[in-house]
């Protein structure tokens, strides 16, 4: 299985040290990872508020990393507007909060943000399945949203391959986002099963135990496993 997509990391900026923004936010850009993740969450869709949109606007002025932004969130109409201004990268709406998804990813869109479908575990990807044109990425949660430094659910890595199928299946070359314990141990299980957007949080570049950077070079070997794995895969597979 050859995936069109370079394996990217996209840290979990909840996961940050506060305390420690500004230098995390330096070292973060200087190990050259490809967005900041930021989970915009409004204490109903999910009983959780770590950032705010102020947190990202005060951000955005010290960093040229992309931002990408995941809703977590009953009304986002409302957010998609309220975060366009402040210039982020890409945003993901939740299937299950979107009551008329196809219209929230084209007003994405409209904003020259690129639109990506966060669906949570338990839903199938049949949801995705009218609205392929209108998304540029999809957006795997690996746990229930909401909170940092939970365990994987059972059936993620099943579900990344179906995914990866699906898309295959209906000709949709978008890359996958998972999000959600990717840890060291996880990440070559979750490339190999077609994972192309990293979010990395406490169990990964956050990681207590570790320096950002050395952790950072832990998750590029473990990706580079997670290829040598797939590789091995598609030839098995044949
Ligand atoms: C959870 C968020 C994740 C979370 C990841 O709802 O979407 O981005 O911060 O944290 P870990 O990697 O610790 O699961
Ligand atoms: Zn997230």
């Amino acid at each position: 299985m050859i995936r069109a997509f370079p394996v990217q990391i996209a840290p979990s900026m909840m996961c940050a040290d506060v305390w420690q923004l500004a230098e995390q936010v330096r070292q973060l850009e200087q190990a050259g990872v490809d967005y900041l993740h930021f989970d915009v969450m409004d204490a109903h869709f999910v009983p959780n508020m770590p950032v705010g949109t102020v947190f990202l606007e005060q951000l955005r002025v010290h960093t040229e990393v992309p931002f990408d932004v995941h809703l977590m969130v009953d009304n986002n109409d409302f957010f998609v507007q309220l975060l366009a201004p402040i210039g982020v990268q890409s945003i993901s709406v939740h299937a299950e909060s979107a009551v008329h998804l196809d219209r929230t990813l084209g007003l994405i869109r409209s904003y020259g943000i690129k639109a990506g479908v966060a669906l949570n575990p338990a839903t199938p990807l049949s949801v995705l399945h009218y609205v392929t044109e209108q998304m540029d990425y999809v957006l795997i949660m690996t746990v229930n949203p909401g909170f940092a430094g939970q365990r994987m659910v059972p059936s993620a890595y099943r579900k990344i391959r179906d995914c990866r199928l699906f898309l295959e299946e209906n000709g949709v070359e978008v890359p996958i986002q998972v999000d959600g314990n990717v840890s060291f141990d996880r990440i070559p299980h979750m490339v190999a099963a077609g994972a192309d957007i990293l979010v990395t949080g406490t169990s990964s570049v956050f990681h207590r135990d570790g320096t950002l950077l050395d952790n950072i070079a832990r998750v590029r070997q473990a990706i580079a496993e997670g290829l040598r794995m797939r590789h091995h895969d598609s030839h098995q597979f044949a």
